[in-house]
């Protein structure tokens, strides 16, 4: 039997890594998918890019931009009205960049509900000043 059909949240892939935090939820409408009735995978790029973004920011006290997309990875498709959540964790900080790792949770049927886990990336960002030039992130000796 196929774990994702039985409302089962054991499943290896149905919940974020530990370390993890709830950055983001959204429910993907019907403007978000292409002719085929799949959801883009630029709709997922983007939020993914605003949750890691929330997540740096946060670290890096202020504003930051994403230098480099290291890692991204489609596990599973997205269906419109999917409840789709976005967890976020420091994987590094360096002198002016953090590198955010952001899972993203997928919740559908809610009368058996069934969670998977959707994707998967790595983001850098470097955290800039108001003339969007990089600056140095502050100490922080309890984060990674
Ligand atoms: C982000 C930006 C300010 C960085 O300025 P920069 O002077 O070129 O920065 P540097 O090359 O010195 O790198 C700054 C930090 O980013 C890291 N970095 C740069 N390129 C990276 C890459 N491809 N992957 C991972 N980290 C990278 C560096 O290691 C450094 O980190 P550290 O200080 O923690 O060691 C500049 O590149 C920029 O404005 N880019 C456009 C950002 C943007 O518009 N993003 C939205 C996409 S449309």
């Amino acid at each position: 039997m196929n774990p994702n059909t039985t409302g089962a949240r054991s499943h290896a892939t149905d919940h974020a890594s530990p370390g993890h935090s709830l950055v983001l939820r959204v429910v993907p409408m019907p403007a978000d998918v292409h002719a085929n009735g799949d959801l883009f995978g630029g709709w997922v790029m983007a939020q993914v890019e605003i949750a890691g973004g929330i997540c740096a920011a946060r670290r890096a006290r202020g504003r930051v931009a994403t230098v480099a997309v290291n890692a991204f990875q489609f596990r599973q498709p997205i269906s419109v009205g999917d409840v789709v959540s976005f967890y976020a964790c420091i994987e590094r900080s360096g002198r002016t960049s953090v590198t955010v790792h952001v899972e993203v949770i997928a919740e559908r049927n809610p009368a058996q509900p069934v969670v998977v886990k959707v994707t998967e990336a790595t983001l850098t960002y470097v955290a800039i000043d108001d003339s969007g030039l990089k600056r140095e992130i502050p100490v922080d000796p309890a984060a990674p």
